[in-house]
């Protein structure tokens, strides 16, 4: 193990509170941590998503914001440096990942069309119904085996995709959505020749293919590392092979871009579709030159988009999460395995057998580790899932997940020495925790704002 390939040259204080505190703020809570005021947090594994630490070369990027409405000279750095990194001379800015969604997802769905991916994030999937489609996941069935190794996790199942599309006929197929790494299914990376064989099977369909693109420098570092004929390539050579392969990318900047928010919408050829996602950008995040953001956020994503594809980077990034799944695994801590990209996500389901998935066992879990340490983690399970449209039955999802989300450049080795103490503690006490009931759900995306109580018999 290296350290840090960085050293510390401003810093937050953290609060360390009491567990009588902690008991208090859960209950105040409704146990729900998304409820708790971030003060109150030691270590906030909710999500790698604009949690992350800019660096110095960013920050002094800042100061240089030309805040004009068109033409700035932070967005023709920007494109530059998306050209240099994804190899994309048309894209546009938006404010976040779900902005690109929402001017993508009309121009390309018709009623009633499915979009076909490995499996879809929660916003993408709204997104998609929003525009009246229909979110289908086509992610091979060995990802559910949390504890078989496989590399490449994320990948599709082709065939069993293949056959959707004979079945359902290709006027019922809007797109194919890649996700890189896929967040849902644990971070878990897709290989290159999976992505070449999605993308030629778009092809022989005429279906186009787009990549879902958050965490594709960590996706591109699995590929090096794991793939066979990879090991010699540059990262930013196995990301321009991966992005020049489909058609066009949406991305959530707010990860592997380094940036507390941003987001970018490419396409790669379709000139005519490109005129039509400028034009529907103006309405709904802004003129085709900002998208959504301030000029001095567009530097410091074009500096970011350059940082996040440097390998002494990426390797210390997958080894800190590594670390913490190995220590979890050694200390008998269930999780999906191989670790993902940017976050641990532990088996609950298997740790907390003894509590069934309408009574939450991620979130049980997620309440424990923060009561436990001040860890605060989120749950990916039957509460993010929801229930049933129309029956309104708690729908049962097939994994349910804690997920331990590693913010970039933040936090060091030994907090997640913390964190893997506190989970193997909580690991021997976990036949006496209780399931939680909710009291308070709103209608959609309840796991935001539900509130619960322990189940006591
Ligand atoms: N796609 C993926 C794969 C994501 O993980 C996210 C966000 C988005 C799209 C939407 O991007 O948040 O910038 O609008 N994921 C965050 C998470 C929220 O915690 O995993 P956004």
């Amino acid at each position: 193990m290296d350290a840090e390939p960085f050293k510390i040259k401003v810093i937050e204080p953290l609060r360390i509170t009491t567990r009588e505190e902690r008991k208090r703020k859960l209950e105040e809570a409704g146990f729900n941590l998304f409820n708790l005021r971030s003060e109150d947090v030691y270590i906030d594994l909710l999500t790698d998503s604009g949690t992350g630490a800019m660096s110095d070369n960013q920050w002094a990027g800042m100061m240089l914001g030309d805040e004009a409405y068109a033409g700035s000279r932070n967005f023709s750095n920007l494109k530059s440096s998306v050209k240099e990194v994804l190899g994309y001379e048309h894209m546009v800015p938006t404010h976040q990942g779900r902005g690109a969604e929402q001017v993508l997802m009309p121009l390309l769905i018709k009623e009633g069309q499915y979009v076909l991916g490995n499996m879809h994030f929660d916003t993408t999937k709204a997104h998609i119904e929003i525009a009246k489609g229909r979110a289908v996941n086509f992610i091979h069935e060995r990802a559910f085996d949390t504890s078989t190794y496989h590399p490449f996790k994320g990948n599709f199942d082709v065939k069993k995709m293949e056959n959707f599309i004979k079945e359902k006929g290709l006027s019922q197929i809007a797109f194919i959505m890649i996700t890189i790494t896929c967040n849902s299914a644990g971070g878990q990376p897709v290989s290159m020749e999976n992505i070449k064989t999605v993308s030629s099977l778009g092809e022989k369909y005429g279906v186009r293919v787009f990549i879902d693109g958050a965490r594709f420098a960590e996706n591109a570092y699995f590929i090096k590392v794991r793939e066979e004929g990879y090991r010699n390539k540059e990262i930013p050579e196995i990301v321009k092979e991966m992005f020049g392969c489909v058609d066009g990318f949406t991305m959530s900047a707010k990860k592997n871009g380094l940036v507390n928010i941003g987001g970018l919408l490419g396409i790669r050829e379709d000139q005519e579709l490109f005129r039509n996602v400028q034009a529907l950008l103006v309405p709904f995040e802004g003129f085709p030159t900002y998208g959504g953001l301030a000029g001095r956020d567009m530097e410091a994503l074009a500096r970011g988009l350059k940082e996040g594809v440097e390998e002494d980077y990426l390797a210390y990034r997958i080894e800190q999460v590594e670390y913490l799944g190995q220590k979890l695994r050694e200390g008998g801590v269930p999780i999906q395995y191989p670790t993902g990209g940017h976050a641990v996500f532990v088996d609950a389901g298997k740790l907390l057998p003894h509590i069934p998935f309408d009574q939450f066992p991620g979130q049980v879990l997620a309440n424990a580790l923060y009561l436990e340490a001040g860890v605060r983690g989120v749950e990916i399970g039957s509460l993010l899932l929801g229930r049933d449209p129309e029956s309104k039955e708690q729908l049962k999802s097939p994994l349910e997940f804690l997920r331990l989300t590693i913010p970039s450049r933040v936090y060091t080795y030994r907090h997640m020495d913390v964190i893997g103490k506190a989970l193997i503690h909580i690991k021997e006490e976990g036949p006496n925790l209780k399931g939680l009931e909710i009291t308070y759900e709103p209608e959609i995306l309840r796991h935001f704002t539900a509130r619960f109580k322990q189940i006591n018999s």
